[in-house]
C-alpha cells in the first residue's frame, strides 16, 4: 500500500508554492528565517523548473535545488517536490514542435505561457519519464522530501488537444473500447446524417465541423483526453512509487471549478496516493463561502471520505478573473479554516513570496510586495498559529448528513449542443440544491449515480442528464430500502452514449419516481410559472417546464399557468419505505427550501434552527475525538448551542451551554466524551 501521509510531517500542512528560483539565493535565507516566524511546515517546490534543471538537452543542473532542499530540511521543513513536467523548456519545443497542442480549429499553441503539451507525443512523454526519473532517483532519500507533486492542474489551461498523434492515439483508445468499428457505428448512431464510418482509420477527433458534429463523438472525446492525461500521471506515479517508495504521490486537482470541467475526478481520486485540491474564490456575486464548502466536500468525496489537503489559495485577491477584490480581514483564516472542517489535513497558498515579474504578479501571497508590515503577513503568522492549535485533528474524518450525486460524465453530455434549452445549466442546479442544502445547515457528501448511497437519509439529484440504467436501479433500491430522493428535471434522458433511454423519460427513473414525462417546454428569457402548492403556498419557476404523467406519484405543487398548466410541478412517490421527490421547473432557493424541508421531514433530518445563516458548523471525528468547528461568516457575533461541554481549541478555552462565535470569527471545540 503506498503512503497516504506526507512523510514526516507530525503537525498539519501549512505553508504553499515557493519559486525561490525567482529570487538571488540571499533571498532565500530570509524566506526560511520567515516561514519559520509564520508556522510554515510544507511548501511545494519546483513545479515549474524544467528549464533550469535541464538548461540544455541532458545537461542537468540540479545544484540549486540540492542547496534549496538542505535548507528547507535544516529549518524543519517538508518539501512537496514537483515533477516539472507541466512547462517543458524552450529547447524541447523547438526540437519537438509537434509536442505544442492543436485547438480544434486547426491552430497550434506556441510556446511562451505553460501547459502547452500534447499527451499524446510520444518525445513528451519520454521527456517527462526522463526528468521524473532523474529527479526521483537523486531526491528519493533527500531528508525534507514528504510527497511528490507531478505535474500541475491535469486540463487547463489545455484539456483536449486536435493534432494528428491525438487523431491516432484516438483510433487506439477506440479500438480498445469498442473492438469493432460498427460497434463505434451503433454507439455513436452515425446513421444519422449518414456519418457511417467503415474502418477506424476514418475516424477523427471533433475537430470544427459546419454544423454541430455528432454528440456521442464529442462525449468519447472528452473519456479519451481524459484517460489520455491520467495514463501521464500514472506513467510518472509509477516510476516515483518504484524510485521513491515511502513517499506518497499527488497531482493538484480543481474539483469544483467550473471551468476546469474536462477531468472525470471520480477516476482520478482512487490514482493518486493524497487527494489534494487548489481552491480560489470565484468572485461572480454569489456567497464566495458556499463555493468554497462546496469544493471542499467534493474534494473529500473525491477522496472517499479520507483526510485530503488544500494544496493552494489565496491569501487575499488573485489576478485572473474580470475583477480581483481583496480578501476582507479574516476571510483568510475562515477560507483556510473551512477547508479543514471540511477535511483538508491543513491549508497552503499558491505562493509564499509574491512575485515580481511575469504573469502572477498581481496574485497575493503569503509573504506580499508590501513585505511584513503588512496586514496580510500578520493574518498569515497568526493563521499559522491557528493551524498549529489544530494539530490533533489530523486523521479525523468530517461528518455528512445528506448527498449530492455529481457525475462529470453527465456534465460533459449535458453541456453538447442543440439541447432543449441553452439556459439549462447544471452546474447551476448542483450549486443551487448544494447552496439550499448549505443553508438548512446540512454537511453534503458528493457520490456516483453508481455508489452505495445507504448511509444517507437523504440523497439529491440536481440534474444529472446522463444516467445509466444501473445508477436507476442503484437509486430504486435506495427508496425501497427507506432513503429519501429528491430529483431535479431533465435526469435519468440519455444513456453512456448520449442515446435517449427507450420509452418514456426519464427512462431509469420512471419506476422509482413514478411518473413519466411526455414533452419538454422550456422557457422564453424572462418568463415565469406560478405553482400551487399545499395550504395556499405558491412558488415560481423559470426556465424550464415539462408535462409530467403521475403513474404511481403524488401531486404537491401544480403548474398554474403556462402550456403546462394544471399538470404536475412537484411530486411524491411513496416507495417501498421511502420517498421520492421530483422537481420539473427551475425553482429558486425558496421553492428549493420548501421541497428539502419536506423531504428533510421524510428523512427524519431535524431542522438546525438554531444556527443562523451564514454560522456554518461542520464536526470532524476520529480516534483523537469529536471536533465541532462553527464558522461565522456574518458581521454579527454568534452563540451556538453545544450538546456537550468541551475545550475550544484556538484560545484554549472551556466551553459549555452556548459558545459565542464573534462576528467573523472561527472556534473549532473537542467535544468532552
Ligand atoms: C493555479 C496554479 C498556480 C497558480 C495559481 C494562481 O492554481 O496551480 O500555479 O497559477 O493557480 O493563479
Ligand atoms: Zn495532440
Amino acid at each position: 500500500m503506498p503512503e497516504t501521509i506526507p512523510k514526516g510531517l507530525t503537525r498539519l500542512a501549512f505553508g504553499g508554492d515557493y519559486n525561490p528560483e525567482q529570487w538571488p539565493e540571499s533571498v532565500w535565507h530570509e524566506d526560511v528565517r520567515l516561514m519559520r516566524e509564520a508556522g510554515v511546515t510544507m511548501v511545494s517546490v519546483g513545479i515549474f523548473s524544467w528549464a533550469l534543471l535541464e538548461p540544455s538537452p541532458g545537461e542537468y543542473a540540479f545544484g540549486w535545488l540540492d542547496r534549496l532542499l538542505d535548507l528547507l530540511h535544516a529549518h524543519g521543513i517538508r518539501a512537496d517536490l514537483g515533477t516539472p513536467t507541466v512547462a517543458p523548456p524552450a529547447w524541447f519545443y523547438r526540437a519537438q514542435p509537434e509536442a505544442l497542442p492543436v485547438a480544434a480549429d486547426g491552430t497550434r499553441y506556441e510556446f511562451g505561457s505553460r501547459g502547452a503539451i500534447c499527451h499524446s507525443n510520444a518525445d513528451y512523454r519520454e521527456a517527462a519519464a526522463a526528468i521524473t526519473t532523474r529527479l526521483a532517483t537523486r531526491y528519493a532519500d533527500h531528508p525534507a522530501l514528504a510527497m511528490w507533486h507531478v505535474h500541475n492542474e491535469y486540463g487547463v489551461p489545455v484539456s483536449a488537444c486536435y493534432c494528428e498523434s491525438c487523431a491516432a492515439h484516438f483510433r487506439r483508445w477506440l479500438r480498445a473500447t469498442y473492438e469493432t468499428v460498427d460497434a463505434v457505428n451503433e454507439a455513436w448512431g452515425t446513421a444519422f446524417w449518414g456519418q457511417r464510418y467503415a474502418d477506424f482509420n476514418q475516424i477523427n477527433p471533433p475537430r470544427v465541423t459546419p454544423t454541430v458534429g455528432n454528440p456521442a463523438q464529442a462525449l468519447d472525446y472528452k473519456r479519451f483526453a481524459d484517460a489520455t492525461l491520467r495514463e501521464n500521471f500514472v506513467a510518472e506515479r509509477d516510476i516515483l512509487h518504484r524510485l521513491s517508495p515511502g513517499v506518497p504521490v499527488t497531482t493538484n486537482f480543481m474539483t469544483a471549478l467550473s471551468q476546469c470541467d474536462s477531468i472525470d475526478y471520480w477516476a482520478w481520486g482512487s490514482e493518486v496516493d493524497l487527494v489534494t485540491n487548489d481552491h480560489y474564490l470565484i468572485t461572480d456575486g454569489r456567497r464566495t463561502h458556499v463555493n468554497l464548502a462546496m469544493a471542499a466536500d467534493l474534494t473529500r468525496s473525491v477522496a472517499g471520505g479520507a483526510p485530503w489537503l488544500l494544496l493552494e489559495h489565496s491569501t487575499s485577491g488573485i489576478n485572473w478573473q474580470p475583477r480581483n477584490p481583496a480578501k476582507a480581514p479574516g476571510q483568510m483564516a475562515r477560507n483556510s479554516l473551512a477547508h479543514v472542517a471540511r477535511g483538508s489535513e491543513g491549508a497552503l497558498f499558491f505562493q509564499w513570496r509574491q512575485s515580481r515579474r511575469g504573469a502572477e504578479k498581481f496574485h497575493s501571497a503569503m509573504l506580499p510586495h508590501g513585505g511584513t508590515d503588512t496586514r496580510v503577513w500578520r493574518e498569515v503568522v497568526e493563521l499559522g498559529a491557528s493551524v498549529d492549535s489544530l494539530s490533533e485533528i489530523r486523521g479525523t474524518r468530517t461528518v455528512a448528513d445528506a448527498a449530492v450525486l455529481w457525475d462529470w460524465q453527465s456534465w460533459w453530455a449535458q453541456n453538447l449542443q442543440w439541447r432543449p434549452s441553452e439556459d439549462h445549466d447544471a452546474r447551476e442546479r448542483a450549486d443551487a440544491f448544494y447552496e439550499a442544502l448549505y443553508d438548512r445547515h446540512l454537511t453534503v457528501d458528493f457520490a456516483h449515480p453508481e455508489a452505495d448511497l445507504s448511509a444517507y437519509p437523504l440523497v439529491v439529484v440536481p440534474a444529472l442528464y446522463l444516467m445509466t440504467q444501473a445508477a436507476g436501479r442503484n437509486l430504486t433500491e435506495y427508496v425501497e430500502n427507506g432513503g429519501t430522493l429528491v430529483v431535479s428535471y431533465f435526469s435519468g434522458i440519455v444513456d453512456e452514449h448520449d442515446a435517449v433511454h427507450d420509452g418514456a423519460y426519464p427512462g431509469p427513473l420512471r419506476d422509482v419516481l413514478g411518473l413519466t414525462v411526455e414533452e419538454f417546454s422550456p422557457l422564453l428569457p424572462g418568463d415565469r410559472v406560478r405553482i400551487a402548492g399545499p395550504e395556499g403556498s405558491e412558488l415560481t419557476g423559470d426556465v424550464w417546464t415539462e408535462f409530467v404523467v403521475p403513474r404511481g406519484a403524488d401531486t404537491v405543487w401544480t403548474f398554474a399557468d403556462g402550456l403546462a398548466a394544471g399538470r404536475p410541478a412537484i411530486t411524491r412517490h411513496r416507495l417501498g419505505e421511502g420517498s421520492a421527490w421530483y422537481v420539473a421547473t427551475r425553482l429558486a432557493s425558496d421553492g428549493l427550501d420548501a421541497v428539502l424541508g419536506w423531504a428533510a421531514d421524510d428523512a427524519r433530518i431535524a431542522p438546525r434552527a438554531e444556527l443562523p445563516r451564514d454560522v456554518e458548523a461542520v464536526r470532524r471525528t476520529g480516534e483523537s475525538g469529536t471536533y465541532l468547528f462553527v464558522i461565522n461568516h456574518t458581521s454579527s457575533d454568534a452563540k451556538v448551542p453545544l450538546e456537550a461541554h468541551g475545550t475550544e481549541l484556538l484560545t484554549g478555552d472551556r466551553a459549555a451551554g452556548r459558545l459565542a462565535v464573534p462576528a467573523g470569527a472561527v472556534r473549532v471545540v473537542r467535544l468532552d466524551g
